[in-house]
């Protein structure tokens, strides 16, 4: 099994797709490389393009809020996103783009081993929970796949367009964070 840093290695200079050419910074991941949570949104956006770190804009410091009010630190937590680099203009992944990208996520599951993987939104949770999620019905439930409890709250972007949406989303922070207190699997 690869380790983080070799994971991110043989990503460093991907080029598996034609978003290798227009990227500024590759954006890995960051945080905890022993998280028992992680976060997996769908793509960087401009501010991760140019800083190489996942949710560092709006929607980002959105989450950050999120984390803050259920008392989870964002420093014990990964956060990875389903594409490592930015679609131009922030469009959808193309289907081709997830495919090439998502063996890198894959290995980086792996190697830190969550206990909870919480997907950021409905294109995540459309490739790591089941293609038809349905992000306003289902978001707040629990899934048991591959060895993980999944879950998907709404992406923060989206909370930033629909502010009504806020509520679901803290109701479904609390009860990630409950989850972590029950201590849902030994690492
Ligand atoms: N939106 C995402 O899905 N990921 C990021 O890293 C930033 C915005």
């Amino acid at each position: 099994m690869a380790t983080l840093k070799e994971v991110y290695t043989s990503c460093e200079n991907c080029q598996k797709c034609a978003l290798g050419a227009t990227r500024t910074n590759l954006v890995f991941g960051v945080g905890n490389e022993n998280a028992r949570l992680m976060f997996v949104g769908e793509a960087p956006g401009e501010q991760e393009d140019l800083t190489g770190t996942p949710f560092v804009g709006k929607a980002g410091q959105l989450l950050d809020k999120f984390l803050f009010a259920v008392d989870i630190p964002r420093e014990d937590v990964y956060i990875a996103n389903i594409l490592k680099c930015r679609p131009p203009k922030n469009r959808d992944p193309l289907p081709e783009e997830e495919d090439a990208c998502i063996g890198y996520l894959r290995e980086q599951v792996k190697a830190i081993r969550p206990e909870i993987i919480v997907c950021l939104g409905r294109i995540s949770a459309m490739r790591l929970i089941k293609p038809d999620f349905k992000i306003t019905a289902e978001h707040g439930k629990w899934f048991q796949k591959g060895g993980f409890w999944m879950t998907a709250v709404y992406h923060p972007a989206a909370l930033l367009r629909d502010p009504r949406k806020k509520e679901d989303m803290l109701e479904d922070m609390k009860a990630i964070r409950q989850k972590l207190e029950e201590g849902s699997a030994e690492k």
